[in-house]
């Protein structure tokens, strides 16, 4: 398979593009910076600003599938790339003939979703990370999951729970909405989108992704995550 993958300078999406290539599949890796993204057997690296239409267009021709790990580092300002980015690679996507698309999203945009267990999170931080620090960027993701759920394509929305680094894919689960867990390593994300490119179980859904099997120290969550949404 072709497949294109966005945000691929930052950690899930370099998770994307290891995973992807390491199966076999061609990839090429979208970058506003190229230049962070390590040339390797297999990959074609194409510089593109997910807002720029144009480029997102050739970015995407040629494709089987696309992946989106497109993010913004959460604060005050207004956040728009989560949906300009799904409103642009729906459009080339469309205009290209591609249909599968795997975007992601975050637990935090499903109001059930409360961690069982973790008291701490769903009363102190919780309100504070996801009401406060990451408020605009998931209002963002709320519009990008509208623009999603309105396209007649073969999207699937995946959602993560907290990030943090594992160096390999573990036992991860999945449930429809999202899953109940705080955390979920990139490794586990960038594997539950993959297999998502030839399963049909999320089809116009939204996926959530957690790791059960490792649980990140607050050193690993701190260096890999610094209030990320
Ligand atoms: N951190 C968490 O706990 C958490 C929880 C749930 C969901 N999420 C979501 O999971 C996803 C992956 O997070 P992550 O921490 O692995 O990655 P990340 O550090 O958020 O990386 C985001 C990627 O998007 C790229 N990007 C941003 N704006 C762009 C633009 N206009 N054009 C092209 N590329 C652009 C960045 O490129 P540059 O390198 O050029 O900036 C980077 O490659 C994000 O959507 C995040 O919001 C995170």
């Amino acid at each position: 398979m072709h497949i294109v993958v966005f945000g691929a300078s930052g950690p899930t999406g370099r998770q994307l593009t290891d995973q992807a290539l390491a199966a076999g599949h061609r990839v090429t890796a979208v970058a506003r910076r190229p230049q962070a993204v390590p040339p390797r057997a297999g990959l074609t690296v194409q510089a593109a600003d997910a807002t720029d239409p144009d480029a997102v267009d050739a970015a995407v021709a040629g494709a089987d599938a696309v992946l989106s790990a497109l993010g913004a580092t959460p604060g005050r300002k207004p956040v728009t790339v989560y949906s300009a980015g799904a409103t642009n690679i729906l459009a080339a996507m469309r205009r290209q003939g591609v249909r599968r698309l795997v975007a992601v999203s975050s637990s935090a945009v499903d109001p059930a979703w409360r961690p069982s267990g973790e008291f701490l999170f769903n009363h102190l931080l919780d309100p504070y990370v996801n009401r406060v620090i990451a408020r605009t960027a998931h209002q963002d993701m709320r519009r990008m999951e509208a623009v999603l759920r309105a396209s007649d394509l073969d999207w699937t929305i995946a959602r993560p729970s907290a990030l943090f680094d594992h160096p390999v894919v573990t036992g991860y689960r999945h449930a429809e909405e999202s899953a109940d867990g705080l955390y979920t390593a990139r490794a586990d994300l960038a594997a539950s989108m993959l297999s998502q490119l030839t399963d049909d179980r999320y089809l116009r859904r939204a996926m959530g992704v957690i790791t059960t099997d490792v649980r990140p120290t607050l050193r690993q969550l701190l260096r890999g995550n610094s209030g990320k949404g």
